[in-house]
């Protein structure tokens, strides 16, 4: 029987750690909050040590916490990370995506920055200042930059933010032999989704959605060992869903994956998700990984890294790439219906249709269909909040008469 207003309100009949108020997926107020307390507070991916391969290399980065920065690998062979700021007038200093200078010079006042962000020049500076002011005092403001688990380059805008390990913790182990040689990106693209990007996290959290992928329902969910596979969550928010083996000449067109991957079986399959927005996916032959980079509360950048080895030949590169194309990436069904599903989540929770309640309530003792992910990801996120992920604002009056009692 379909259900009237007051019914449809009513709060479901789960823990309150097992659904959500779908106000966190829109509202404005809290997204600028999850700015502050989860992006600017955590360790976010900004790009691939092989995006800026060459020495003076740069890549600008859009924090998601809000800050415009810039990767940039010194003469010392080390990546740095900066504020895209002039500290003069606060004037962008790069505007390219991508490029390679060896010195940063400000268009505005014509002020200059080496690749180890030292002011080097301040244009009649001593005519200007005298002594009172010189490159010394002028320096760009430094990230916390740390290269790792797979050469990633990592930035923490918070200063006193714990390391990268410490943020981590064990959550990747489950890849320990698959990241040891280097890595390269040897695909990229991104998708401008509006939505909100934990909903993106979310797909990337729970695999009951396999029933939209025509695909995996083939080479997945009708083998063997697909319902075997488990979640482990860590500290920080992070969660690991165990191995398979797909099989992939269940699909009619594909055939077995021929290149394979450093200490991966055969057409194995680890996905790790890294609290709050990345996602490491290694699949048989590539490992994939996306990282969420929200605009504002219904808008996100998903940015899609294809990575083989470096050290591959270039059959074995024409072949991962095929692979990564043509399965999970662009030219792919996959992606776009995971995407097709955010988005329509997306357009449901913003445009009033009054999707009050999110359901995280399957219970499968914490195997692939079970939404323990998502709700280990709500439980992170409601700790560094402050708010129930159930009841953001404290004013849900079901949540209130349970409290009371
Ligand atoms: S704002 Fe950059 S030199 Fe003036
Ligand atoms: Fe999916």
């Amino acid at each position: 029987m379909a259900r009237n207003s007051a019914q449809w309100h009513e709060k479901p009949k789960f823990p309150n750690s097992h659904f959500v108020d779908s106000r966190i997926y829109t509202d404005d107020a809290l997204f600028r909050e999850e700015q502050e307390k989860i992006f600017n507070k955590t360790w976010i991916i900004a790009c691939h040590e092989s995006e800026v391969p060459n020495v003076h290399d740069y890549r600008t980065f859009n924090h998601p916490g809000g800050a415009k920065l810039f990767v940039m690998r010194g003469d010392d062979n080390k990546v740095r990370c900066f504020y895209n700021i002039c500290p003069h007038r606060g004037n962008a200093l790069l505007y390219d995506p991508v490029g390679n200078t060896k010195r940063i010079t400000c268009i505005f006042h014509a002020w200059s920055f080496d690749a180890k962000g030292a002011c080097v020049d301040i244009s009649r500076g001593k005519a200007g200042y005298q002594d009172r002011y010189g490159c010394e005092d002028a320096g760009l403001r430094e990230v916390r930059t740390e290269v790792g688990f797979g050469g990633f380059v990592w930035v923490a805008v918070d200063d006193g933010a714990c390391t990268l390990n410490e943020y981590i913790g064990p959550a990747l182990e489950l890849l320990g032999d698959n990241l040891n040689e280097p890595l390269e990106v040897f695909h990229y693209h991104k998708a401008v989704v509006e939505t909100n990007y934990k909903l993106w996290h979310d797909t990337n959290s729970e695999f009951y959605h396999d029933y939209m992928h025509y695909f995996n329902r083939a080479t997945g969910m009708l083998q063997p060992g697909y319902f075997d596979r488990k979640y482990t969550g860590y500290a920080n928010g992070h969660a690991s869903v165990g191995s398979m083996s797909v099989k992939y000449d269940a699909y009619d067109g594909s055939k077995a994956r021929a290149v394979g991957w450093p200490g991966l079986a055969p057409g194995g399959w680890v996905l790790i998700d890294i609290f709050p927005g990345m996602t490491y996916n290694l699949r048989t032959s590539v490992l994939r990984m996306d990282t969420a980079i929200p605009l504002g509360p219904n808008k996100v950048v998903i940015e899609f890294r294809g990575l083989g080895l470096k050290r591959d030949t270039p059959e074995e590169r024409a072949e991962r790439i095929r692979d990564h194309n043509v399965i999970w990436g662009p030219f792919g069904r996959n992606l776009h219906e995971d995407l097709l599903g955010v988005f329509g989540q997306g357009v449901a929770m913003r445009t009033g249709s009054d999707s009050k309640w999110v359901l995280h309530g399957r219970e499968e003792n914490s195997t692939i269909h079970d939404e323990v992910g998502m709700r280990h990801f709500y439980g992170e996120w409601s700790r560094r909040m402050g708010r129930a992920a159930y009841d953001p604002y404290g004013d849900n009056k079901l949540a209130k008469l349970e409290r009371a009692a």
